[in-house]
């Protein structure tokens, strides 16, 4: 079939999908609590025949299209989740749940899921395969993805490949972004216990401080990025706790530092790791105090498949002629959707959604966020378009 038909078949949905992005913005549910979001997902699923299981990792939705032809299986994954945001926007579509808001542009997500379902519904008889349709709960730093896994969701059938979008807003409306590659970082949390020798705030030579040790370490982390990865190579350390003391005459007995590690390839990470174990130690051990050290993995890096992504960018651009595709844009953020691309040839798609003319640009998680909903059908019809391609390559 000819894929650019999605294009127009979209733009004459546009009402329906703002109407459904509305819908779920005013209704804003955060993870593992999207019971109203994933009740309107599951009745539009059924709605046209899909086979829906629910439930998954609490609110999770997968719903499997077979098509009519036989193939291989492509995973679309949208995330559903609100954020702990009061809204600041003053839309008329602004968030009736106090605290809590689509501050990430996942009720967009949500919204185009259901519309690339019902765009690919439309030439079911001919569709190559099948797709299996993944909403998402609890994207926001909670797990979803890793939960969703867990229960199975990789499995029967086993997807071909995987597909995800988000809609940004550090770029405008008409900028796509495809990257071969590493383009969201794996992330890492760490604690470090820093144990002294608790005493009085007026005889410093009785006790060992922990709150200087702690910020030598704090300053002395710094050095891992800036002297040990090589300055070609990408990679964060950022300590974001400091906590220590009860009282202003008392040296504690203890401080603790916690941070975020962000980087894109095993080598990076491994040696960061390491230095930052390393130099939390050393320079701890040099001020006299004993450490103990904790780095949690949060999510591998998200790296897009070459031939995948490359597919993707000339279906982009026969597709949306004017549309500037940039093949370089990554962000050190992390993103759960790694856990669904592992070991699958996978593509994550960045589709620009500011408009600064109308002041939709604010940034990601901010309590202004909202973004040019003209895009809705620009994503939607890209998505759907990108299964059917990666389908019908196979
Ligand atoms: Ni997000």
């Amino acid at each position: 079939m000819d894929i650019s038909q999605f294009v127009h078949q979209s733009n004459a949905l546009a009402d329906e999908i703002v109407a459904l992005r509305r819908d779920f913005h005013r209704h804003p549910e955060l993870g593992f609590q999207e019971h109203r979001t994933a009740g309107v997902v599951a009745e539009a699923m059924t709605d046209l025949d899909l086979e829906v299981h629910t439930g998954i990792a609490e609110t999770g939705i997968v719903a499997l299209m077979v098509g009519g032809k036989p193939g291989p299986t492509v995973l679309l994954r949208f995330d559903m989740d609100a954020l702990p945001v009061q809204e600041e926007t003053g839309a008329p579509y602004a968030s009736t749940h106090d605290g809590v808001m689509h501050a990430c542009g996942h009720d967009g997500h949500t919204a185009i899921g259901i519309t690339v379902a019902k765009l690919l519904h439309e030439h079911r008889a001919s569709l190559p395969g099948v797709v299996k349709f993944v909403f998402q709960p609890a994207e926001e730093g909670m797990g979803g993805a890793e939960r969703m896994v867990a229960e199975g969701v990789l499995e029967n059938p086993r997807p071909d490949y995987s597909l995800a979008m988000h809609l940004w807003n550090d770029k405008p409306r008409g900028w796509i972004g495809i990257k071969p590659g590493p383009i969201m970082a794996g992330a890492e949390m760490f604690e470090i216990v820093i144990r002294g020798k608790g005493g009085h705030g007026a005889a410093p030579h009785q006790a060992i401080d922990p709150v200087l040790a702690a910020a030598q370490i704090t300053i002395a982390l710094q050095s891992v990025v800036s002297r040990n990865v090589d300055p070609r190579k990408s990679a964060v350390v950022s300590v974001t706790q400091f906590q220590a003391g009860e009282a202003f005459n008392i040296i504690p007995s203890h401080a603790i530092i916690r941070g975020t590690i962000r980087t894109f390839t095993p080598e990076v990470r491994d040696l960061v790791l390491q230095r930052v174990e390393e130099v939390s130690r050393g320079v701890a051990k040099a001020m006299g105090c004993d450490t103990k050290i904790e780095i949690t993995q949060l999510t591998p890096p998200v790296v897009n498949d070459h031939a995948v992504a490359r597919m993707l960018k000339s279906l982009a651009e026969s597709m949306f002629p004017e549309a500037t595709i940039d093949t370089n844009e990554f962000t050190m953020g992390s993103e759960d959707m790694a856990f669904l691309m592992e070991g699958i040839p996978s593509a994550y798609l960045f589709v620009g959604s500011s408009d600064s003319s109308r002041n939709l640009d604010a940034p990601h998680h901010n309590p202004h966020f909202d973004f040019d909903e003209a895009v809705l059908p620009i994503a939607s019809s890209l998505v759907a378009a990108s299964a059917w391609r990666l389908l019908e390559a196979s």
